[in-house]
């Protein structure tokens, strides 16, 4: 496996990304916990060391321990990370003089060619565009190294050190913006040795393995939300353990058209794994009444999904352990620039701080895993095509899709309004376009006319956004005459609603959900 440490740049997600769309598994690890011992053990192939906000010429500038040099290992430093290699290999770096690089630039090859630029210059009159980013440059290379591509405002842009197959580049090759950036990658798994074998097919096969290894004969708890994240992790143990899994489906009450009925017979009739249907509506719903406030909404849902989760819970003699469908991107300890908390925008629900309350230890199967690779496992362990793609759906639910207070009558409303509004989505095939896309139900009534009669009913909002990881988003450029169809569809199919608006704010500043 690759190791690659992280000095917070924005972008180092996207180098585990790409090395594991080239079918090799690496991790990406924060440079702080990266100590010799820690070396030892983890005991990587080859090394990347990631871009970062930070001057190697500040005094606390972070850096790797030497220990990374002396493994004997393939080291490819990008952007921050070529400048920290040059500077501890014996190389100088500068401070920028205010004219800092930012975007796409042009490589020209020197006369000295390198395996890990091969098949690079070939086209485009020996060229390669790549992206960008930097304050400070190298100034002076370290001992051994020698420079194989340059830019205008780069002169050391590709610089290596073959014999020690130490690789130091100064652009980003893991973002879109450097079109070869891929190929420069490969390359470097091929320098390091990696038979570029880690498949789907492969991850599932050892995590069903670890998965009995850490479970034994004990039972295990899976809390299923009908999303794609528990549904992928449910299905896994259940092919790993049988019935040793229960899982605890709760209806607060909540849910979208039809949704409930779904999960149930997908995974009770289908799947065959046993199933708890917690059908908690009232209870909800009632603690509910009169709260207007989002984050009290959020929180009294939290906390009573966790009470019922756990008394449902604490029925199933045996059970040692809680499934959760935790992805990769929530496990990376990030390296914050600031150091300092970040505000609260929206308290988050899922089934987090349950396991310390119930004494539970926690499989996670998915922990290694970003979104589309967990569709590929979804997709290896034959869920339906549908499922796989649907849209994100939040743990309160409707609530937060019901600005004020949350009636039975205005749920009633919003979900089919929902459902007509998805339903054309699909029609008209852009589902797959649009990374998320629901009805709001607002807290005021318009005046209207219908037939020969005023109408006094709920306005409705529609949002749809694109985005790629839901942290930003924009919103989705319907043209008007699918807008128009749809709110003609909404306004005569759904009883309570006479108005209907379309969101068109970006997050930021908005944010995709509207509480
Ligand atoms: P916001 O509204 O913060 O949403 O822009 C970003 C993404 O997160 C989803 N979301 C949630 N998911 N529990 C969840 O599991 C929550 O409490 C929650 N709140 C928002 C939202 O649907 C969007 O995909």
């Amino acid at each position: 496996r690759l190791l690659i440490v992280d000095f917070g740049s924005q972008v180092t997600q996207l180098i585990a990304r790409r090395l594991r769309e080239l079918n090799v598994y690496c991790e990406i690890h924060p440079f702080q916990k990266v100590t010799p011992a820690f070396l030892a053990e983890f005991a990587p192939r080859a090394v990347i060391l990631s871009g970062g906000p930070a001057s190697v010429l500040d005094v606390d500038a972070p850096r790797p321990v030497p220990e990374i040099f002396t493994l004997g290992v393939p080291v490819l430093g990008i952007c921050y990370g070529q400048q920290v290699m040059m500077q501890m290999l014996g190389g100088r770096v500068e401070r920028g003089t205010g004219r800092a690089e930012f975007g796409r630039a042009h490589l020209q090859a020197t006369d000295a060619p390198l395996d890990l630029l091969e098949g690079w210059f070939e086209a485009g009159g020996g060229r390669e565009e790549v992206w960008m980013s930097h304050g400070d440059h190298v100034a002076a290379l370290a001992p051994g190294f020698s420079v194989h591509a340059a830019s205008n405002g780069a002169p050391f842009a590709v610089t290596a050190d073959a014999a020690r197959q130490f690789y130091a580049v100064q652009f980003h090759p893991e973002v879109h913006h450097t079109p070869n950036g891929r190929r420069l990658l490969a390359n470097f798994l091929r320098i390091a040795g990696f038979s570029r074998d880690w498949t789907m097919a492969a991850y599932r096969d050892e995590a069903i393995r670890l998965i009995r290894e850490q479970v034994g004969d004990a039972k295990v708890i899976c809390g299923l939300s009908g999303g794609v994240d528990s549904s992928v992790a449910a299905v896994l143990i259940h092919e790993a353990i049988g019935d040793q899994l229960t899982c605890v489906f709760v209806d607060h009450g909540l849910l979208r058209e039809g949704e409930a009925d779904q999960v149930v017979s997908m995974f009770r009739d289908h799947y065959n794994i046993p199933l708890i249907h917690a059908d908690e509506q009232d209870l909800f719903l009632t603690e509910l009444e009169g709260v207007t406030d989002p984050e009290t909404k959020r929180k009294t849902i939290g906390r009573l999904f966790i009470d019922v989760f756990q008394s449902h819970a604490n029925r199933i003699e045996g059970a040692r352990f809680l499934a959760q469908g935790t992805l990769y991107p929530d496990v990376i300890e990030s390296v914050s620039a600031s150091g300092g908390p970040s505000v609260t925008i929206k308290s988050h629900h899922n089934v987090g701080g349950l396991p310390e309350k119930m004494g539970l230890e926690l499989v996670e199967p998915l922990r290694e895993l970003f979104k589309d690779e967990v569709r590929a496992l979804g997709r290896e362990l034959g869920l339906p095509e549908p499922f796989i793609g649907r849209h994100p759906f939040p743990g309160p639910g409707l609530a937060i899709r019901c600005p004020g207070e949350i009636t039975r009558e205005k749920l009633a409303i919003l979900r089919r309004a929902d459902a007509v509004y998805l339903d054309q989505i699909r029609r008209h095939g852009l589902y797959d376009e649009i990374w998320q896309a629901f009805a709001v139900i607002l807290p005021v009534r318009t005046v209207g006319v219908m037939g020969d009669g005023r109408t006094y009913d709920y306005a409705c909002a529609l949002r749809a956004v694109t985005s790629v990881d839901g942290m930003t988003a924009d919103f989705y450029p319907f043209s008007a005459e699918f807008l128009g169809e749809t709110a003609t569809r909404i306004i005569s199919e759904v009883q309570g609603i006479n108005r209907v608006t379309y969101d068109v704010t970006s997050k930021p500043p908005g944010t995709i959900e509207w509480e």
